[in-house]
């Protein structure tokens, strides 16, 4: 064997080697989906039966009172407005009248920031009843918008097992 051919083989080999070491670094596409997998396990409520029963029920008062709210708010029903907004403040699945142990599971299996989404929600219902109260149609529009917010960015991360349109939603897994 020549240098020449010596070195073209040595050459390959380093180009080969060199390959396979950047396809172990940067290649692992597999590492990268499980880690998105369990960013979406994080996601997951592991509700119990009652617990569960407990949410669908705030669920239907709040889908009630919300369209009712649409609906009388156009109409300047302020009285109205205001029950709407404080039933469905006082909805909120923490203040339901459940059993201790519900309870104590509610707060072992509700991730933070669930609970964050579910309080701001309720604490835009009250601003809504208040605004009504000093009927004030603009800022009332406001928070029933952030209200609609409210539903829907809690229902694209928690809700997406009920929701069909919200299954392929993904929340970025860099966050900036
Ligand atoms: C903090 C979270 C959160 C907020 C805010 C929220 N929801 Fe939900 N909602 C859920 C979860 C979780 C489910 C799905 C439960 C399941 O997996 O079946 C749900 C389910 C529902 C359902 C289906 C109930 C059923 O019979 O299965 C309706 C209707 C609903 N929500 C309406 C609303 C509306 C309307 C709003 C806003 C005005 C809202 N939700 C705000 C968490 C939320």
């Amino acid at each position: 064997m020549s240098k020449k051919t010596i070195s073209i083989i040595a050459g390959i080999a380093i180009l080969i080697i060199g390959a396979m070491f950047i396809k172990h670094q940067f290649g692992s596409h597999n590492s990268h989906d499980s880690a998105q997998e369990s960013m979406n396990e994080k996601h997951v409520i592991h509700w119990t039966q009652s617990t569960k029963s407990a949410l669908i029920k705030e669920m239907h008062s709040i889908n009630q009172n919300y369209q009712a709210l649409v609906s009388n708010l156009a109409q300047g029903n302020w009285n109205d407005v205001i029950e709407n907004s404080h039933n469905i403040h006082s909805a909120f699945i923490l203040k339901q009248e459940l059993s201790e142990e519900d309870m104590a599971e509610l707060h072992r299996i509700l991730p933070e920031r669930f609970i964050e989404m579910d309080s701001k929600f309720h604490d835009h219902a009250l601003k809504l009843a208040m605004a009504a109260q000093a009927k004030d149609g603009e800022l009332a529009s406001m928070y029933l918008g952030k209200m609609a917010e409210g539903c829907v960015s809690c229902h694209q991360v928690y809700a997406k097992g009920r929701f069909e349109g919200f299954s392929t939603h993904e929340e970025s897994v860099h966050e900036h």
